[in-house]
């Protein structure tokens, strides 16, 4: 059980790295006009590209070692953030692998082409790990942590827009075109770039995290449930049995929330996790020590 708590820790720590890794590489620039010094070399560059790769597959296969339960987020049944991993990670592959020299030489024989391509496919990809740190909430959880990292992705999103050293000289060509390194793509990349700043945003709205806890299609099983009430016992009944409060229903929490009911608004996963997961991260003052915040079966444990 410890060496797979371990396994578990080590897959969360490289999808952290992998997600550090695309941040830092979206703001150091490969090729500046400014002059070959602040140059990033692009071997260096290609490397890190695939390294970063390597650890979010491990980040994967770790996760899926450690506890076979993850399997349940891998299915179409899994919910929304699980996919925008899932995404982030295909982006991964295109980014790296498209851009060897033989694709490359295929896909994009120009290369401003190449370029704005990549850094729009890099927008989508800042997004997408948004969408899955921010809703996972392993290493952000709470407001502040999610404005710090939503703010830093901006800052990656706008260190995208690389200007040029100097204007470009000679006939007159559109502002933007003039002004950034994209030339006639210009425009397209600043749209992208806005546009991914505009869904950062909505990622931030109350209910956002929510709403991405959703599965797209819903499940027609439960997931077996061992729950320990002797270690809630600091924990008041009605903070859980929320319905008991006017003595009328004890009918059991996972019925009630799995039933077509119209007062059900969000499905059982999404409201469980975001309940139970919540004060497990974050616990009230009261409470000396809190739940479990990391495998599937210290909750999910056939009974
Ligand atoms: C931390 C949340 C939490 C607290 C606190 C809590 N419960 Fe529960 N309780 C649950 C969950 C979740 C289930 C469903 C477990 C399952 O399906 O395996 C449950 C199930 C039950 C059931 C069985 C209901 C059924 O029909 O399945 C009873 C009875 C019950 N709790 C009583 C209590 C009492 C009495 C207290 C206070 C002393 C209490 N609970 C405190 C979360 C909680
Ligand atoms: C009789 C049906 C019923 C039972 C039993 C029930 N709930 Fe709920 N619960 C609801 C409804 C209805 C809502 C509000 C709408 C929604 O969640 O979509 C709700 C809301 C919640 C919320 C969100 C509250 C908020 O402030 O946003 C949580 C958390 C929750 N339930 C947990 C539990 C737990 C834990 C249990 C068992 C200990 C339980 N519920 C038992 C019907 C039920
Ligand atoms: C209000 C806070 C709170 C809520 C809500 C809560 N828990 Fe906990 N949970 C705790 C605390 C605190 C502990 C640690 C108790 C201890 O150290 O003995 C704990 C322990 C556990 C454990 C035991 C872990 C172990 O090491 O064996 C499980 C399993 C668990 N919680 C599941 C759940 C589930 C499932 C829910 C949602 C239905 C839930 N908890 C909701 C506070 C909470
Ligand atoms: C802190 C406790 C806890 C942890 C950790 C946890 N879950 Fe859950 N999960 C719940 C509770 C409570 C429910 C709602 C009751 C149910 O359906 O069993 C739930 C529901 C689900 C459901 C939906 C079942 C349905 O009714 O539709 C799936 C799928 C699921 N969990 C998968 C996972 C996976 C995969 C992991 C690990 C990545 C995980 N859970 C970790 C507590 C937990």
């Amino acid at each position: 059980m410890a060496s797979l708590t371990t396994t578990w820790e080590i897959a969360q720590a490289l999808g952290l790295c992998a997600v550090a890794g695309c941040l830092i590489l979206c703001v150091l620039a490969v090729r500046p006009r400014a002059g070959a010094a602040t140059a990033f070399p692009l071997r260096a560059h290609r490397l890190l590209g695939w390294l970063i790769l390597a650890a979010a597959l491990a980040h994967v296969a770790l996760l899926l070692i450690a506890d076979p339960r993850v399997i349940e987020h891998v299915k179409l049944t899994a919910p929304r953030y699980e996919f925008a991993g899932m995404l982030a990670l295909l982006l991964l592959v295109l980014l790296t692998a498209a851009s060897t020299a033989p694709c490359r030489a295929r896909l994009w024989p120009r290369h401003r082409d190449f370029q704005a391509t990549h850094v729009a496919v890099a927008c989508v990809l800042v997004v997408a790990l948004a969408m899955h740190v921010l809703v996972a909430g392993r290493y952000v959880h709470g407001r502040v942590d999610a404005l710090t990292y939503t703010l830093l992705s901006a800052i990656v999103l706008l260190a995208l827009l690389r200007r040029r050293a100097r204007p470009s000289p000679g006939r007159q060509s559109p502002p933007l075109a003039g002004r950034l390194v994209f030339g006639r793509h210009s425009r397209l990349v600043v749209a992208v770039v806005l546009g991914s700043l505009a869904a950062l945003l909505v990622l931030l709205r109350a209910g956002s995290a929510l709403a991405l806890r959703e599965p797209f299609l819903s499940r027609s099983e439960p997931l077996a449930l061992a729950f320990p009430h002797d270690r809630h016992r600091a924990v008041n009944c009605i903070e859980c049995h929320h319905n008991f409060t006017d003595r009328t229903g004890a009918d059991s929490c996972i019925s009630c929330h799995r039933s077509g009911r119209a007062a059900i608004r969000v499905g059982a996963e999404a409201r469980f996790h975001d309940f139970c997961l919540g004060c497990h991260r974050a616990p009230p003052a009261y409470l000396k020590s809190h739940g479990p915040v990391g495998g599937c079966n210290t909750c999910h444990a056939p009974s």
